[in-house]
Parts: C-alpha cells; sequence; structure tokens
C-alpha cells in the first residue's frame, strides 16, 4: 500500500531509484531489503539475491526456462509428504546437503568426519550390549562383525560413549522400507567398555537408490546419473563434554564411490570391509565366510547434542 512516507513525490523522477536496465536491479531489490532488523537475516538475503542474480545474467534464461525452473521447485514441495522430503533430496543430489555438513564439521582438530543424517534414522533404536547382533530376522547376507574405539581429540578413550548404528539390509531397504523385515531391524544402541570399545555383529549391507518417483529422479534421468548410495552403515557417537558425531562409513569394495548420488563419501569414512574365507568369527563362533570392519571414531569437546528423527 502507498504511504506518504513510501512516495518520495518530492523527488524528481530521474533521481528515484527505478529500474533502467538490467545491472540496476540488484541494487534497488538490496535497497528495498535494507532495513531487515535480524542482522543475519538481512546479510544472508543479500548474499542470496546478490548470487541469484547474478546468476541469471550468466545463464541468460528464456522466459519458458524460468518458467519451467520455477515449476520444478514447486514440484519439490507438491512431492513433499510425511515419508518423503523432496527438497532435502533435491539439496542432497546437488552437493548442497554435504556441502554444509563439510563446512559444519571442520576436521582439522583431528575430529572424524561428519556425513549427513539421512531420511532413515529414526528413535528408539533397541539397546544393546556390546557384542550383540542387530539383525532380528534371517534374511540371506553375510554376516559383518564391527569393532572399534571411541577417542577423544587429545587421545584419550573414551569409556561409555554412546554408538548408535542403522543400516540398510542386504537388498537395500530400511526396516521401515520393507515389510517383511520387524520393525527397527538393523538398528541398535551401544555403549562403549571400559577402554573405549565397541563391538557389534550385524549383515553386510547394500547400496541402495534414492527415491526416482519425483522431480528429483527426472532431473537425475535428464543429468544421465545413476541414483545409489554405496553400501554404508549410519553412526552416531556421543559422549558428555564432546560434540556429536553423525556420520557414515562406507565399504571399500563398493564401485560407486566416486559416484554417491549425494556425494556423502569423505576420504577418511571408507572402510575395510575385510571378507574372511576361512576360521570363526571374532566373536559368536561363527564359520566363515564372514566380513569384519574396524573402525574407530575421534569426538572433539563441545557440546552433546541429539538429532531430531526426520521420520517416526
Ligand atoms: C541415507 O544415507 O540414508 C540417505 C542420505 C541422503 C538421501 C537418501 C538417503
Ligand atoms: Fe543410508
Amino acid at each position: 500500500m502507498e504511504t506518504q512516507q513510501a512516495r518520495p513525490a518530492s523527488k524528481p523522477v530521474s533521481a528515484l531509484s527505478l529500474i533502467e536496465d538490467e545491472d540496476s536491479i540488484t541494487e534497488v531489490v538490496l535497497q528495498a531489503m535494507a532495513g531487515t532488523e535480524d542482522q543475519r537475516l538481512r546479510g544472508v538475503m543479500a548474499a542470496l539475491v546478490s548470487h541469484l542474480h547474478a546468476f541469471l545474467r550468466e545463464v541468460r534464461p528464456t522466459d519458458e526456462e524460468f518458467e519451467r525452473a520455477l515449476a520444478f521447485i514447486a514440484a519439490l514441495g507438491h512431492a513433499t509428504h510425511a515419508t518423503n522430503n523432496e527438497v532435502v533430496l533435491a539439496a542432497d543430489v546437488l552437493g548442497l546437503s554435504t556441502l554444509v555438513t563439510t563446512i559444519n564439521n571442520n576436521t582439522k582438530g583431528g575430529r572424524t568426519p561428519g556425513a549427513l543424517l539421512g531420511p532413515f534414522y529414526r528413535a528408539n533404536a533397541p539397546r544393546y550390549a556390546c557384542g550383540d547382533c542387530v539383525v532380528q530376522d534371517d534374511s540371506p547376507g553375510l554376516p559383518l562383525f564391527v569393532s572399534g574405539t571411541v577417542r577423544a581429540t587429545d587421545g584419550s578413550v573414551l569409556p561409555a560413549a554412546m554408538v548408535e548404528v542403522w543400516q540398510a539390509s542386504p537388498v537395500g531397504l530400511y526396516d521401515n522400507q520393507d515389510p517383511r523385515q520387524p520393525d527397527r531391524n538393523l538398528r541398535g544402541v551401544f555403549h562403549t567398555d571400559a577402554d573405549g570399545n565397541y563391538h557389534f555383529r550385524t549383515v553386510r549391507p547394500a547400496g541402495y537408490p534414492v527415491p526416482t518417483n519425483g522431480p528429483v529422479g527426472t532431473l537425475l534421468a535428464a543429468q544421465r546419473r545413476h541414483p545409489y548410495r554405496p553400501a554404508h552403515i549410519h553412526f552416531i557417537v556421543a559422549a558428555p563434554g564432546y560434540r556429536t558425531l553423525v556420520t557414515q562409513v562406507f565399504a571399500d569394495d563398493s564401485d560407486i564411490l566416486e559416484t554417491d548420488v549425494t556425494f556423502g563419501v569423505h576420504r577418511q569414512l571408507v572402510g575395510a570391509f575385510q571378507r574372511v574365507e576361512a576360521g570363526r568369527s571374532p566373536w559368536g563362533d561363527l564359520p566363515a565366510p564372514f566380513y569384519t570392519l574396524k573402525f574407530d571414531f575421534t569426538l572433539e569437546p563441545g557440546e552433546q547434542t541429539f538429532p531430531i528423527p526426520p521420520i517416526d
């Protein structure tokens, strides 16, 4: 609504901040937003507008292309519901989520790199004792014996640290995607022993595709990209007085480590999934063949927090 204050009638038209050509628009928009009280919001929006305007000047979309781009963004919203967040998925396949995770998980002090929480984290995973097995069904797949030590960046071991794990099955489905799996199969909460060690048994996970039935799937197809993530296990490692680590460990024998559709594979997060052909398992007395994985985690001092589960 026009007010007396908003209408500088006394100024000659030539002195008003009006649009003259494509280069003058950015400054006019920045001026319009200059009164934003929240300084962080003001800075973020100014940078966003400046970069988006520069992007459009570079790409020079036609009107039809601009309409298609807006329709794509609207379709992300339409495809988002209780069990699928297409907006987050779009951020994942464009590398935005991994970039933000990397920005916020500096490893210079020796902390283990972080990785995406992902859309399949659920609360209330079963609590297990070290050595227990997180497999609740008899689905086929080779056993995997996972062990390691949780340390602080000063090298001290962390007893009673929480190690929470979740993973997809040998056919690449999480429990909540697969009616044949028991509730909270392949999920578990463990705690390290007095020496900071944890160990548990699971089944070797498979890689899996992200959802492709929405606009993100259409984009991936147009880019001739496969929709798969390499086989991995998710971890949350937490201890009082230390910054919680949300991360993933990837199977070193996966042939798509370099083409993870979400760009999540940090070099330090590739674990040695060793196939053992003879002998008995390190605990549990199972016959070969099986896999072992040894992976240590390092936490930095900071605040212990817990992520909000994106699904029930
Ligand atoms: C996951 O690792 O669970 C995941 C991460 C991003 C998109 C889809 C799945
Ligand atoms: Fe995953």
